[in-house]
């Protein structure tokens, strides 16, 4: 983390876990762990089940309710999606856009993805635009072309002042759920190019400004380190953050 007036985010991704149940049992023992803590931003996002409750269960608390997915239309005949106006009747403020499952396991494209980034930010949601590349982009050497590919696309409909309300997530997908963390100088080199391009995109006062969030197998054993590096602003957490007191951990930097 640099010394920027950079707020950090230690953000859940849930993923396909949790009925709404195990969700209000996960905030009855979490919510306690957190109270009060300051000096940063804690989201959490559920399945589009849980929500409404989430938000309910989560208001007046430290925690902040996010959307794993959501589809740009405002409404009409898109069986099986949720539109803005539905997240934003649940309260919900957050929502997570272009995660790599989304591209690799559903097939969402760069194009999609601009378009939904455009919408939440029309909608007034703020959001997680995730990029990052596969082990064998990495190999190719073609990190680079991919995240500029990945954030160009995905930024592309949106005007400055509209960055205000995104966090980019690098996450790249070989460390994703497989327990193989990114190196920290492999972590930092990325952050630093995804901060350039951003500058690039939107010029040195955004990019100063806006928050990269690392996500990939971050645990309470690596958290602390992963944020003291420049450049990091928060972390996207997926299995880790299914346990209360792991996920507490993680929101604390705390390592045991
Ligand atoms: P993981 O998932 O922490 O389980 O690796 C991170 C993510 O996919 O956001």
């Amino acid at each position: 983390m640099s010394d920027s007036k950079r707020v950090p985010i230690l953000a859940a991704n849930w993923k396909m876990h949790k009925t709404s149940q195990e969700a209000m049992a996960f905030f009855d023992a979490f919510l306690p762990l957190v109270d009060g803590c300051s000096g940063r931003e804690v989201v959490v996002a559920p399945s589009f089940v849980a929500l409404e409750k989430a938000v309910e269960r989560c208001s007046a608390t430290v925690v902040q309710v996010a959307a794993q997915n959501m589809y740009f239309k405002e409404q009409g005949a898109y069986t099986g999606e949720i539109s803005p106006m539905m997240l934003q009747a649940a309260g919900v403020k957050w929502v997570i856009l272009g995660h790599s499952e989304r591209r690799h396991i559903f097939g969402e494209g760069d194009e999609l993805i601009g378009d939904k980034v455009k919408s939440a930010v029309d909608h007034a949601f703020s959001l997680f635009l995730c990029i990052g590349e596969t082990l064998e982009e990495r190999d190719s050497g073609k990190i680079e072309e991919v995240l500029s590919r990945q954030l160009e696309k995905g930024l592309e409909k949106i005007s400055a002042s509209d960055y205000e309300r995104i966090a980019i997530a690098y996450e790249p997908v070989w460390a994703i759920g497989t327990g193989r963390t990114a190196t920290l100088d492999q972590i930092s080199e990325a952050h630093g190019f995804v901060r350039k391009l951003i500058s690039g995109l939107a010029g040195s006062t955004v990019a100063e400004q806006i928050r990269i969030l690392y996500g990939g197998s971050v645990k309470p054993a690596n958290v602390k380190e992963i944020m003291g590096l420049a450049d990091v602003d928060g972390a996207l957490v997926g299995g880790a953050s299914l346990e209360p007191e792991s996920f507490a951990k993680i929101v604390k930097f705390e390592e045991n």
